[in-house]
């Protein structure tokens, strides 16, 4: 069965979801998420989908934004095996019901350029141009969540 977790870094599901974040997200661009700055680790939210292993995950670090309360999604990724069948749409909606309980309004990211239309699927909407990140194109997307009224949350 699958089963939605958030964990902690002294977790033993942090260290596959490392895994799978390298993997997935570091590796086949001839880099290392181990050679990274990972300062925000702690700071951050971490979520994924488990099914016998971590297939699907992605992080939330909550920004100092004055204005609006802010999170920013990173290192979203799905078990390439298992792409496409839903499980990375399903994490992100279970991850904003959770961000929008927590006070976060603003969710905001930088996308790469080949997940845009996953996340235009979700409501998020690119503000700018292009850029490189990791060597690759990137956009920056956004999202403002809903306040959920008593009868819908
Ligand atoms: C991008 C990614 C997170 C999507 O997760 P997924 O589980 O494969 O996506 P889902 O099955 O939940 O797809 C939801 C919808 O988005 C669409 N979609 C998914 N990935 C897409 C892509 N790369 N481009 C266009 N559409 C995409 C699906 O077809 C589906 O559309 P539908 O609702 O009309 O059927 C996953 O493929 C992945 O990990 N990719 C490699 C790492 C990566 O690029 N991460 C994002 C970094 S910003």
């Amino acid at each position: 069965m699958m089963e939605f977790v958030e964990f902690q870094v002294d977790s033993p599901l942090y260290r596959q979801y490392f895994e799978l974040r390298n993997d997935v997200l570091r590796r086949p661009l001839g880099l290392s998420l181990f050679d990274e700055d990972l300062s925000d680790e702690e700071l951050s939210w971490h979520f994924a989908l488990f099914e016998q292993r971590v297939v699907a995950c992605v992080m939330l670090t909550p920004l100092d934004e004055m204005d609006v309360p802010t999170a920013k999604l990173r290192q979203m990724c799905v078990c390439p095996k298992m792409s496409r069948q839903g499980l990375g749409k399903q994490l992100v909606e279970r991850v904003e019901v959770i961000a929008r309980a927590r006070g976060v309004r603003k969710v905001t990211m930088s996308a790469r350029v080949s997940a845009e239309s996953f996340y235009h699927k979700l409501g998020y909407e690119t503000v700018g141009s292009s850029f490189l990140s990791v060597g690759i194109p990137h956009v920056t997307m956004q999202k403002l969540l809903q306040v959920m009224s008593p009868e819908q949350s």
